[in-house]
């Protein structure tokens, strides 16, 4: 469960990234942020695992203040969260296995780590995940050898064998084709619903939202203006989120 207590984000910049969010996240939901760009969905994803700071309010994930939290107490709720990037953040030249083994890191102590001794739990644990995303045969090949979705759903067991309790998804599929994006969204719905991890997941394409999210939270201007399920998010409630389509430029401009 994840649960903003007015929550705002300032830049030192002075930019608002996000103002008075309020609201909570139950287990098991799969959430899609949708909002144009700048509208803070990166900065709301990011504000979870507090890869960015919080300027107010409070952020709590199973009932414990990641805002408030140092430490060794930081450490434990963050390897509860799972990330996923546009870029994959994969280490290329690394084998599939390993990349996927990295997820165990915040289980061990560091020296173990340098040496690279997982023990063979974490293996078995890496090669499920890897199963799981119907790569298990691609385990000894190297990162970079894969298509850019096969190296999003390495990304994927990464978070799976770091048995992450929440997925965060900052456009996951945003630099990858329609076929592959259907492969990487099914994955991600299959998690969901199989092993129940919460899913919040940033996206751009409407569509896409329709069609996987459990419930879709609107963001403009680093404000909530749309929280609902998805029947409840009809064509005008994302002319809020998105402002009214200027109909008469459209055509002006086709007309180019
Ligand atoms: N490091 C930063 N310093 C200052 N302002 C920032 C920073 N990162 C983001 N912003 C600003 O905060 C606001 C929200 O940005 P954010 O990246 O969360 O938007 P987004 O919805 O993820 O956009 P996109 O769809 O383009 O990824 C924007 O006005 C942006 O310019
Ligand atoms: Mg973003």
């Amino acid at each position: 469960m994840i649960e903003f207590k007015n929550v705002s984000k300032v830049y030192p910049n002075g930019t608002r990234g996000l103002t008075n969010i309020d609201l909570t996240i139950e287990e098991g939901e799969f959430v899609v942020i949708v909002g144009l760009s700048g509208a803070g969905k990166s900065t709301f994803l990011r504000s979870v695992n507090r890869l960015h700071e919080i300027t107010e309010g409070e952020i709590n994930v199973n009932n414990k203040s990641i805002t408030k939290a140092k430490g060794k107490a930081l450490y434990e709720i963050r390897r509860d969260i799972g990330m996923i990037f546009q870029n994959f953040n994969l280490v290329k030249r690394s084998s599939v296995m390993r990349n996927v083994l990295s997820g165990r890191v915040g289980y061990h102590s560091t020296l173990r780590m340098i040496f690279g001794l997982f023990p063979k739990h974490d293996k078995e644990l890496a090669l499920d995940a890897l199963e799981r995303v119907g790569l298990k045969d691609k385990a000894y090949v190297r990162a970079d050898q894969l298509s850019g979705g096969q190296q999003q759903r390495v990304s994927i067991a990464r978070a799976l064998a770091q048995e992450a309790k929440v997925i965060l998804a900052d456009e996951p599929v945003a630099s990858l084709d329609p076929l592959t994006t259907k492969q990487v969204m099914d994955d991600l719905a299959k998690i969901n619903e199989e092993l129940k991890i919460t899913m919040i997941v940033n996206l751009h394409s409407v569509d896409l939202a329709k069609k996987y999210a459990t419930r879709i939270i609107g963001l403009k201007e680093g404000k909530v203006v749309f929280d609902g399920s998805v029947s409840e998010a009809t064509d005008k409630a994302f002319e809020q989120i998105y402002g009214k389509v200027d109909e008469e430029n459209v055509r002006k401009r086709a007309a180019k």
